[in-house]
């Protein structure tokens, strides 16, 4: 086991009726004006923007609004909410939806108290020391980004995706994490997110790091759980008890406790971002795509810790062939990943002539040549698991 230093500063206030507490939350933040953040338009439909409203006006807490914050969320968006902190005299940041929005809030939250370009820190020519405090009012189990340190944000001049993870600035003070509020997902924005927190687990448990006995049997037991749960969750979009383990499984699978001690890998991830930047696809969505044809591919470079994955978590029998044993692991993951409607193939994700050379070129852009700590991604080999995918 690696050393390791793991801080989860995140209070998350859980069950119905929690986003009552918003305001007090938020002042408790040492807030008095916000910057609410919010997206599309669900949270305003569903009557949770009223309800937040009403508790922020309860506690004394003034705000201001920056709605229609789209799916992997763009820099032009950034850059207005931070106008706006600095106009009005923001002091903090409320984010009240998923993903997107939440990290948006973040890097709002980290752009205002910089004098520089907020865009230094995802291209890494600065590193972040502070910001304002955000609060987290979540509306999708998925991302994660209720409890993690990191914001992933395009930059539309060349639509680069990229993520920031910071060890402490971008964490959240609180998420208000109602199940109930989770009863109006749509589907497959309800089956992305499971394939999304799926995958920040396995990110972290296909390690090359050895004798992490304690954080495997953490991972798999989540990962178990999630299997468990999903099928309930899909058939009975309104049941509590499904929606509160899917709720809390999304946030343990990305707060850092899968990762301890341990290298992690994020090659899936850094490929997925690619497919999401360019073509706009739903994250988890494209992470059910990727993940298969990568453990594919590495049934042939390293399996042995796929082909663990295979038995502890789907039961696969031993054949004592690892590369065999890892093969099958991909094929019952794509078999779960089909189980709940999503696409496994890039022609099922909707992304019917996919430019391979430029998701190459990107993907060592963004993130470094070779890349992918499990074992190292050169062109081609990048290129040969966007081909598993066709
Ligand atoms: O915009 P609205 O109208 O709210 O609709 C959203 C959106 O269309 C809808 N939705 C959310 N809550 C709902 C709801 N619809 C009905 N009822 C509700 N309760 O769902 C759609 C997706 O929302 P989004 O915020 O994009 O989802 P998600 O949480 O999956 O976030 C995806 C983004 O997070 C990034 C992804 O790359 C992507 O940009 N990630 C962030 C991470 C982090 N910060 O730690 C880690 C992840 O790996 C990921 O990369
Ligand atoms: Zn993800």
């Amino acid at each position: 086991m690696d050393n390791f230093s793991y801080c989860s500063p995140t209070r998350y206030v859980f069950g119905r009726g929690t986003e009552e507490q918003t305001g007090t939350l938020t002042a408790g933040m040492g807030c008095r004006k916000v910057l609410m953040v919010y997206g599309g338009g669900s949270a305003r439909r569903s009557g949770l923007l009223d309800r937040v409203e009403a508790s922020l006006r309860e506690a004394g807490v003034e705000w201001v609004e920056l709605g229609g914050i789209r799916p992997n969320p763009t820099d032009d968006r950034v850059y207005e909410g931070i106008e706006l902190c600095r106009r009005k005299g923001v002091d903090g940041v409320l984010a009240v939806g998923g993903g997107s929005v939440i990290d948006t809030a973040k890097a709002i939250a980290g752009g205002v108290p910089y004098d520089g370009d907020f865009w230094d820190f995802w291209a890494g020519k600065a590193v972040m020391q502070t910001a304002l405090p955000v609060g987290v009012v979540l509306t999708i189990p998925a991302a994660g980004s209720e409890g993690s340190g990191n914001s992933v944000i395009t930059k539309l001049d060349g639509m680069h995706k990229i993520s920031l993870r910071t060890d402490m600035a971008l964490r959240p003070r609180f998420a208000v994490m109602n199940p109930e509020l989770t009863f109006t997902l749509p589907p497959y924005q309800t089956a992305s997110g499971i394939a999304d927190m799926m995958a920040h687990i396995m990110e972290r448990y296909f390690t090359t790091t050895a004798e992490v006995e304690t954080t495997d049997r953490v991972a798999e037991g989540v990962l178990k759980a999630i299997i468990t749960e999903a099928p309930r969750v899909m058939a009975e979009p309104c049941n509590y008890q499904a929606r509160a383990n899917i709720m809390w499984a999304g946030t343990l699978a990305h707060n850092g406790i899968c990762g301890c001690g341990r290298r992690e890998d994020w090659t899936s991830h850094g490929l997925e971002h690619e497919l999401s930047a360019v073509y706009g696809v739903t994250h988890g969505a494209g992470l059910a795509v990727v993940f298969p044809a990568w453990m594919t591919f590495m049934a042939d470079h390293n399996p042995s810790k796929i082909a663990q994955f295979g038995h502890r978590v789907f039961g696969i029998p031993a054949t004592g062939d690892d590369r065999t044993d890892a093969l099958s692991a991909a094929d019952a993951l794509k078999a779960f990943f089909r189980s709940i409607c999503l696409p496994v193939t890039l022609r099922q994700l909707g992304v019917e002539h996919p430019d391979i050379p430029l998701l190459v070129k990107k993907f060592h852009e963004d993130k470094g040549l070779p890349f992918g700590p499990y074992h190292p991604l050169y062109p081609a080999d990048t290129e040969a698991v966007y081909r598993l995918m066709l």
